[in-house]
């Protein structure tokens, strides 16, 4: 229930919001690429790469093959351009499997921001004998992260909203990590 709550607060729109079961398509392929490109140049907005490993929450060991199905707005904030700015088919989106030492990668653009709510990349993480998460990363300079959100992710054990820093190179290139935990299930 708290799960649900929490999920409410920030995307209204996804299957996340309404605990949707994970649909086959939103599962990568077994010879999925661990990098991934989700716009391509032309697509308008400032370019983000992240890059982060799939671990055992309880060892920390790097999980390979794991499934990291990721998907966001577009910087004007709509997920499809067909009228209905469906979040069930994200027109910006990626399918990748974590390369033998867990690691992930994709280069897209930075998302943009709806319902005045903090602009945010969505997961779908699931992998042979770990439980699913479903999650959406949070950058850490967004202008709608305020107080109570950051209050809500530094409360939630389940870490449905990670806040994650990032940088810019000189050529104007956004970077940001995030390693993610999965837990046996
Ligand atoms: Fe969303």
């Amino acid at each position: 229930m708290r799960s649900a709550v929490l999920f409410g607060i920030l995307c209204l729109l996804t299957n996340v919001a309404n605990a949707d079961p994970i649909r086959p398509d939103q599962i990568a392929p077994r010879g999925a690429p661990s990098a991934v490109t989700l716009a391509g140049q032309d697509e308008p907005g400032e370019r983000v790469v992240v890059f982060g490993k799939a671990v055992n929450g309880n060892t920390q060991a790097p999980l390979p093959g794991v499934s990291v199905f990721v998907f966001h707005a577009d910087k004007e904030g709509l997920y499809s351009r067909d009228g209905k700015n469906d979040s069930h088919n994200p027109r910006i989106r990626g399918a990748i499997r974590s390369a033998t030492d867990g690691s992930y990668r994709f280069d897209t653009t930075r998302p943009g921001s709806y319902r005045n709510n903090p602009a945010h990349i969505h997961y779908i993480v699931t992998a042979d004998g770990f439980k699913d998460r479903m999650f959406e990363v949070i950058f850490a300079d967004e202008p709608f992260l305020d107080d109570r959100t950051r209050k809500i992710s530094a409360e939630d054990p389940e870490d449905h909203y990670p806040i994650v820093p990032v940088t810019r190179d000189k050529k104007g290139v956004w970077h940001a990590t995030y390693d993610i935990k999965l837990y046996p299930q």
